[in-house]
């Protein structure tokens, strides 16, 4: 699914559709954005550069990554229509997916639950979804990696590896790094990660072995390996002693990348454990993965390297020990166009704010009332039928451009986060005569909400985890 973007010469011809964006009210005029669906050619260069992505600088007190759409790590070329399509598929398994874990972390219990057997363990489901990748160095070894903010543990494909999925360029090889060392079983970063990851010991009584980690998404996907130390690279900065997993088994659909960066909330975290360098604060630029743009992550919180547009508004993370990874925030309202939405169901628990799941979804009294509200003001436009978790879709074909109402997401402290136009529709077909709502309904109002990518384009989103805030800001996404 991910995949479109490989290829030089691969145009996406569309056809034209531009989207004007006009405030629901006489005296208030809202801002007008241009959606241009036009030929688009992915620029990337593959070859003997592989995925990596070079671009990487230091800027003040931070580190500035370029960051991109996985397609970029991969080989394989496909349609629109069949990745746009896939895209959604997989996001519904990963959130069921993530629905059930949630459930158990909650509830304590360790056996399966009915519910469970709804998910098909095709492996990697997790891992489709999640879109963006970044290049950092271990050792002197510079490796692409998938970013995730809903799990902890940064890990690689190591030689010599038992079982190994393809990526692009060579495997990271501890023997050619001098600063490589392996976690023995009687260190305290052993015993104490391995709590953070729930392992089951499998150290035993033996003091001098390497410390194994196992990690498993909930969806068959896993890395195993052991855990090991070197210094992290990236724009110039270097991090001694930065704990990660050499994978020596791994499964999954990770298209071409050669691992994964954790930036979730708990001590194992790539944010905790540089957090004397940075500050415990990283932002991202997530760009629209059409267009083969770039985005940034920024590590640090280095206010001149952010290309915001309106100032960062910052509301608190609410803390639910039981869901120790996650970062979580309180959602307050919604307004569509200029009018907010009455339901009883907002301020009453947390959403997930996920790098990785790509619809937002919302309690069920949420999006029907979200969902109502738009086709109030959408009006006008041929219905057709939804496709897989989105139900409010339309034929526009032929249509240049149309006006859609704003949404308005808040937080606390009336916190808001504007979706971007391109993170209002999700072309389905790319002929236009499929194009949808690109927000879902959760299956019940006792599942957790979760603010997924494709509502976060465009934004500065900054992660304080020092002092425990969620940033929002407006950002066109670019590298430079
Ligand atoms: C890794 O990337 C950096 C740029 O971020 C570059 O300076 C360095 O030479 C690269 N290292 C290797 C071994 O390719
Ligand atoms: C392993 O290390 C622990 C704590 O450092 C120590 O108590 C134990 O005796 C050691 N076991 C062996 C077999 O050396
Ligand atoms: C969310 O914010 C609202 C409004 O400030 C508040 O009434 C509510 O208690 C908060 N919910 C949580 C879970 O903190
Ligand atoms: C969409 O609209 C176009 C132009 O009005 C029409 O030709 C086409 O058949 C419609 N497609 C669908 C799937 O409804």
């Amino acid at each position: 699914m991910a995949k479109a973007m490989a290829f030089s010469s691969f145009f996406l011809s569309l056809v034209s559709l531009y989207l004007i964006i006009i405030a629901n009210g006489v005296h208030s005029f809202g801002e007008k954005k241009t959606f241009k669906v036009q030929k688009m050619q992915a620029k990337q260069l593959l070859g003997p550069m592989g995925c990596l992505l070079p671009e990487s600088r230091r800027q003040n007190g931070a580190v500035v990554l370029e960051m991109k759409d996985r397609g970029h790590c991969s080989e394989k070329k496909l349609s629109w229509n069949r990745r746009f399509q896939k895209q959604l598929v997989f996001d519904d398994l990963r959130v069921r997916s993530m629905q059930s874990q949630i459930r158990k972390m909650v509830s304590g219990h360790t056996e399966d639950d009915v519910t469970e057997t709804q998910v098909p363990l095709t492996s990697g489901i997790v891992f489709e979804t999640l879109n963006y990748v970044v290049t950092i160095g271990f050792g002197s070894q510079n490796m692409t990696v998938i970013v995730d903010t809903g799990s902890d543990l940064t890990w690689v494909q190591c030689k010599p590896c038992k079982s190994c999925y393809n990526q692009q360029g060579p495997l990271f090889n501890p023997s050619s790094s001098s600063s490589y060392q392996s976690v023995l079983c009687d260190s305290s970063i052993c015993q104490s990660l391995q709590l953070a990851i729930g392992n089951s010991g499998p150290c035993g009584n033996n003091n001098i072995t390497a410390c194994n980690y196992e990690v498993s998404y909930g969806d068959g996907s896993f890395s195993y390996g052991e855990l090991a130390l070197d210094y992290l690279t990236f724009g110039g900065v270097s991090v001694r002693n930065f704990v990660f997993g050499c994978g020596r088994n791994n499964k999954g659909l990770f298209g071409g990348t050669s691992g994964l960066m954790g930036l979730g909330r708990s001590k194992l975290s790539m944010i905790s454990q540089t957090d004397a360098t940075f500050g415990g604060v990283f932002s991202y630029c997530l760009p629209t993965v059409e267009a083969g743009a770039s985005g940034s992550l920024v590590m640090g919180n280095e206010f001149s390297v952010f290309k915001n547009v309106t100032p960062i508004a910052y509301t608190r993370m609410v803390p639910n020990p039981q869901l120790p990874t996650f970062y979580i925030l309180n959602l307050t309202g919604i307004n569509v166009g200029d009018v907010p939405l009455k339901t009883p169901s907002f301020g009453n628990g947390g959403v997930i704010i996920d790098s990785g799941t790509v619809i937002t979804r919302l309690a069920p009294s949420v999006y029907k009332a979200l969902k109502a509200e738009f086709l109030k003001q959408f009006s006008g436009f041929p219905s057709v039928p939804g496709f897989s978790i989105l139900d409010t879709c339309f034929n526009l074909t032929g249509y240049q451009e149309v006006n859609i109402p704003t949404i308005r997401i808040y937080f606390e402290d009336n916190v808001e986060l504007n979706v971007d136009v391109n993170g209002i529709f999700y072309m389905v077909k790319e002929d236009a005569s499929q194009v949808c709502l690109a927000l879902a309904s959760l299956s019940s109002e006792y599942e957790t909400g979760i603010i997924g990518n494709y509502q976060q384009r465009n934004q500065r989103v900054v992660y304080d985890t020092k002092q425990s805030k969620v940033g929002f800001a407006g950002e066109s996404c670019g590298f430079i």
